[in-house]
């Protein structure tokens, strides 16, 4: 057996169970369905993964003993005192220990015997169960009934692992059950309801916990250390890969060096990484998700054709005219004529504002320009035709100017369901009260102050968004990020990025809700199945904040090469801290780029201690706005 036991493709799984059996016999179908061997005498191949199950049981009268006859699955029948000396026995065998309908609860001596690892603190994290409750709600027996009782607007089921209390140990998993949805349910129909959405995810997290992910995550600022660090304490996480990881973070994962996509592929191929995480556009829109997913590597991050709505600004403004989303109104000029005409369309009109001008392709965030007069856009404009970004600006936009508070509003796609996190709001001026140069962003919030009116508003525009990419079949698994401005007419798109923002993602990360089983790689694990539903998205009724720390100089020109000081106050202010322009030398880490680092909180107090953490971490030409969250 052990000989079997590292090979990763084969697992072996006991299940406990002493009632109906009914979660007992989902799981065992489950992996039948899915084309799983259950027996380790099949024939090996690489690509058939074997999963042997066996039940324990303490109850001979119990039904999930007829259910494992029936599915050929071998049963113990033991009594629970011998349950100890059994497991003993048996000691490293199982890969993981499921709970289903057992009614007792298991002592630490036998967790122990269990345990295979010390992964959480205060867990066993091979040993599960599911309850059929919002845990830390209605803990212990008669679950379903005693919150029916109580009358709750919604209910839901918890995976767990277990610790040596009842129902306490870590949630793995939550999902939520509106009882408005259903209109007035009996109890026994509700006991149905939740029986079904048992059935489901519990088979779906054993398979994830037992053929846990390899996840390479691409790129180098803070939003990259915020992802990694995310991913990093999944439950479904095998193991970390980084690249381009930042020498603030590159310790979270394994580094793969690499020359170009390519042989990033070929790597990432030997090390058989199963998702892809892209950070930056870039890669995006040079075609690296084509090049992963045609090797039969899952990507987070759009393909080429679809990562033109980030990196051509005239096929974002296509999509949206055709899909019927609000946008400012523009033209495009390729050369001297196409501009006067440009300039004299903007003229003519009644309110004779003068147009913002935008490159068409990729400007390291430096392509939008808003000027002051027609003079000034017309010099701006004919700068960019010139190539001042190279070909990125050999097609400008000339587009309408549009005033109003603006709001980064971030999804996800998975090439059938849009689920968005709330708006976000990100400090893009240098300079504090929205005064001096555009940066990558300073600082952020999360959620966004809005009205009401503002926030049905902008879920009717993500409706429309995602109805448009229904029709429009966009075939990719990613993020879109809408640059959205409110304007007295309704949202209207500023601009799309096929991206989580910097540092809009620090703070959005920061609101889910990880204490009732949010986890981001569960997210994109289920993006990558296109398995994304809308609640699964849990985000935790607080607020998030963000304050950048940049250094003298930036965006420009920034000062490198200063030591970082006192970086553990932050984590005594209770603040988290993503790196993005550091460097180490000589043992210290040292200032290499503009945006050194966001430091992050959120909930009551979050702001005060942010600051203090902002004035506690020295470097020498540190800057940093004081208004971020006011
Ligand atoms: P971007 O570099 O694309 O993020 O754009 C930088 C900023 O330029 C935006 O966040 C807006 O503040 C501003 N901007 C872009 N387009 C317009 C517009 N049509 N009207 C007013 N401001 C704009
Ligand atoms: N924070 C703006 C961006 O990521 O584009």
């Amino acid at each position: 057996m052990t000989a079997q036991k590292q090979c990763s493709n084969k697992k072996n799984v006991l299940i406990l169970a002493s009632g109906n059996g009914s979660n007992f016999e989902a799981i065992v179908k489950h992996f039948r369905a899915k084309g799983f061997a259950q027996s380790f005498d099949a024939p090996v191949s690489e690509n058939v993964s074997f999963v042997n199950f066996e039940l324990l049981c303490d109850n001979k009268n119990a039904p999930v003993l007829k259910k494992a006859e029936a599915l050929g699955v071998p049963a113990y029948c033991v009594d629970f005192e011998n349950f100890y000396d059994f497991l003993t026995v048996r000691k490293g065998k199982y890969d993981l220990y499921v709970l289903a309908g057992f009614m007792r609860v298991l002592p630490e001596k036998i967790l122990e015997t269990c345990s295979n690892d010390a992964f959480l603190k205060d867990s066993y994290a091979n040993i599960i169960n599911i309850h059929p409750s919002l845990l830390p709600e209605f803990k212990g027996k008669n679950a379903i009934a005693r919150a029916f009782e109580a009358g709750v607007k919604e209910t839901g089921v918890t995976v767990h692992f277990l610790n040596k209390n009842v129902d306490s140990g870590k949630i793995i998993s939550q999902k939520t059950l509106q009882l408005e949805d259903f209109g007035g349910l009996n109890l026994s129909q509700l006991e149905a309801e939740i029986h079904k959405i048992e059935h489901k995810i519990y088979p779906e997290i054993v398979e994830k916990l037992l053929f846990k992910k390899n996840i390479l995550v691409f790129g180098g600022g803070a939003r990259e250390h915020a992802i990694a660090s995310h991913i990093s304490v999944s439950p479904f996480l095998n193991r970390l890969f980084l690249a381009n990881a930042n020498d603030g973070f590159k310790n979270l994962g394994e580094i793969l060096e690499f020359s170009d996509y390519s042989d990033l592929l070929k790597k990432s191929l030997a090390k058989k990484i199963d998702i892809l995480v892209v950070g930056p556009e870039n890669p995006l829109c040079e075609g690296i998700t084509d090049i992963f997913e045609n090797a039969g590597i899952k990507v987070i991050g759009a393909n080429k054709v679809w990562a033109r709505l980030e990196g051509s600004k005239s096929f974002a403004k296509s999509f949206m005219q055709k899909n019927g989303i609000k946008t400012a109104d523009f033209k495009i000029a390729t050369d001297e004529t196409t501009l006067e005409a440009a300039l004299e369309y903007f003229l003519s009109l009644e309110n004779e504002t003068v147009p913002v001008i935008k490159a068409d392709g990729l400007a390291l965030g430096k392509g939008v320009f808003v000027p002051k007069d027609f003079d000034e856009a017309k010099n701006v404009a004919k700068d960019f035709l010139l190539g001042k970004f190279g070909d990125a600006s050999r097609k400008i936009l000339l587009e309408e100017r549009l005033f109003g508070n603006e709001v980064s509003v971030i999804s996800l796609w998975d090439g059938k369901t849009l689920v968005s996190f709330p708006p976000a709001s990100d400090y893009k001026r240098l300079l504090d009260d929205n005064m001096g140069p555009n940066t990558g962003g300073m600082g952020a919030v999360a959620p966004s102050k809005i009205t009401a009116e503002q926030k049905n508003e902008i879920e009717e525009y993500l409706k429309t968004l995602e109805t448009a990419l229904k029709k429009e079949k966009a075939d990719f698994c990613g993020v879109i990020y809408s640059g959205l401005i409110l304007t007295n007419d309704g949202p209207k798109v500023l601009e799309y990025n096929m991206r989580f923002g910097d540092p809009e993602c620090q703070v959005l990360l920061e609101l889910l809700d990880i204490a009732h089983g949010a986890d981001l790689l569960d997210i994109f694990i289920k993006m990558t199945e296109k398995k994304l539903e809308k609640n699964d998205l849990k985000i935790a009724p607080k607020k998030a904040c963000c304050v950048v720390l940049a250094s003298e100089g930036y965006p420009e020109n920034p000062k490198k090469g200063a030591e970082i000081k006192n970086l553990e106050k932050a984590e005594e202010y209770g603040c988290k801290t993503y790196f993005a322009g550091v460097k180490t030398s000589q043992g210290s880490l040292t200032v290499s780029g503009g945006r050194v680092l966001s430091i992050v909180k959120s909930g009551e107090g979050a702001r005060e201690a942010l600051y203090k953490a902002a004035e506690a971490i020295e470097f020498d030409g540190k800057i940093y706005r004081k208004d971020i969250g006011v």
